[in-house]
């Protein structure tokens, strides 16, 4: 089996789980249409993968974690619907579909993104409330989630990524920070998470976070690759944004070959971090990482 076909099996198992955790029961039909519609639209659901095979080589219970990284899917799926707004990329196209704001109005994708973001907190909790995960370990990773996602995360780094649009002399240290915090931390956080959920030693959860960090910024690193050298079909967005929308990305301060060979120097990093562990998910876990620099979408 190929990583792409590993990891199509894998996001088939969290869709399985994605399908049946939002439930409609006093939630308006036009707001659960929304939610839904991208939250079930596809995706590589690479996040939660990556806090179930942390969990898992770990001595971790995949299952019992499942809530939580449904949890972390959902507050990926708002950045996402907001991340698209006319107010910020301006982006009609999303996993392949009209974005959220195309089909239901800006309006509605607001407060479909704001739905995602506090349902997942809601998941998150189930990891222990209805599946037995130890109460401290939820309680932690809520914590640092919760860091990751929001003002001093991810939603700091669109709000840089916004004040650095059009704006010369940003330097390669910045725009770092800034992938770091935009797209890093989510992804830091599942890694991180992960670990900690599984009950793991303090050294094993630096490793985890340090893988993430790394192929966090690998992966935006890729995003702003693949927006010019893919195109919309196979992207499933917008080809070409970046460039539209005056973005800093690393293709347009150090051009693309140096952009993927910075890329695979982070996945080495990230893969030394492994280098403590063996088995089946290990494996996986390389394979994965080396799998961001060749994606093709
Ligand atoms: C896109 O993330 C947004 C970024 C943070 C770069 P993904 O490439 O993981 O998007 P999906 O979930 O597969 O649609
Ligand atoms: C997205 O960065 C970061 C988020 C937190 C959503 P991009 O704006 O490059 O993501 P895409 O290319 O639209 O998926
Ligand atoms: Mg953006
Ligand atoms: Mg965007
Ligand atoms: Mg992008």
């Amino acid at each position: 089996m190929t990583i792409k076909d590993k990891l199509a099996e894998r996001a088939g198992r969290v869709e399985n789980f994605l399908e049946q955790c939002l439930h409609d029961k006093g939630v308006p039909n036009r707001l659960f249409a929304a939610m839904d519609y991208s939250l079930l639209a596809g995706g590589k659901r690479m996040r939660p993968v990556l806090t179930l095979s942390w969990a898992s080589m770990l001595g971790g219970n995949a299952e019992a974690v499942m809530p939580f990284a449904a949890g972390l899917e959902c507050i990926h799926t708002y950045s996402l619907i907001h991340d698209d707004l006319p107010a910020m990329d301006d982006d009609d196209l999303r996993r392949g579909r009209p974005s959220n704001h195309k089909q239901f109005g800006e309006a509605t994708a607001i407060l479909a993104g704001d739905g995602l973001l506090t349902e997942a907190f809601g998941l998150m909790t189930a990891a222990s409330i209805v599946n037995g995960v130890p109460a401290d370990r939820v309680l932690r990773s809520i914590a640092v989630l919760a860091g990751a996602a929001g003002a001093g995360g991810m939603v700091g780094g669109q709000v840089v990524d916004m004040e650095f649009t059009g704006r010369d002399g940003v330097s390669l240290e910045e725009l770092r920070g800034m992938h770091a915090m935009k797209t890093g931390a989510l992804i830091t956080a599942a890694c991180e998470c992960g670990a900690i959920l599984s009950g793991a030693a303090e050294g094993d959860i630096d490793n985890a976070r340090e893988f993430g960090k790394a192929i966090g910024v690998a992966f935006q690193i890729m995003d702003d690759v693949l927006d010019v050298i893919s195109d919309t079909e196979t992207l499933g967005k917008p080809a070409g944004s970046d460039e539209e929308m005056g973005k800093i990305t690393y293709p347009s301060l150090i051009g693309l070959e140096k952009s993927k060979t910075l890329a695979g120097e982070y996945i080495d990093g990230a893969v030394r971090r492994l280098s403590g562990q063996s088995g089946a998910e290990q494996e996986f876990l390389v394979e994965l990482a080396r799998y961001i620099v060749d994606r093709v979408y």
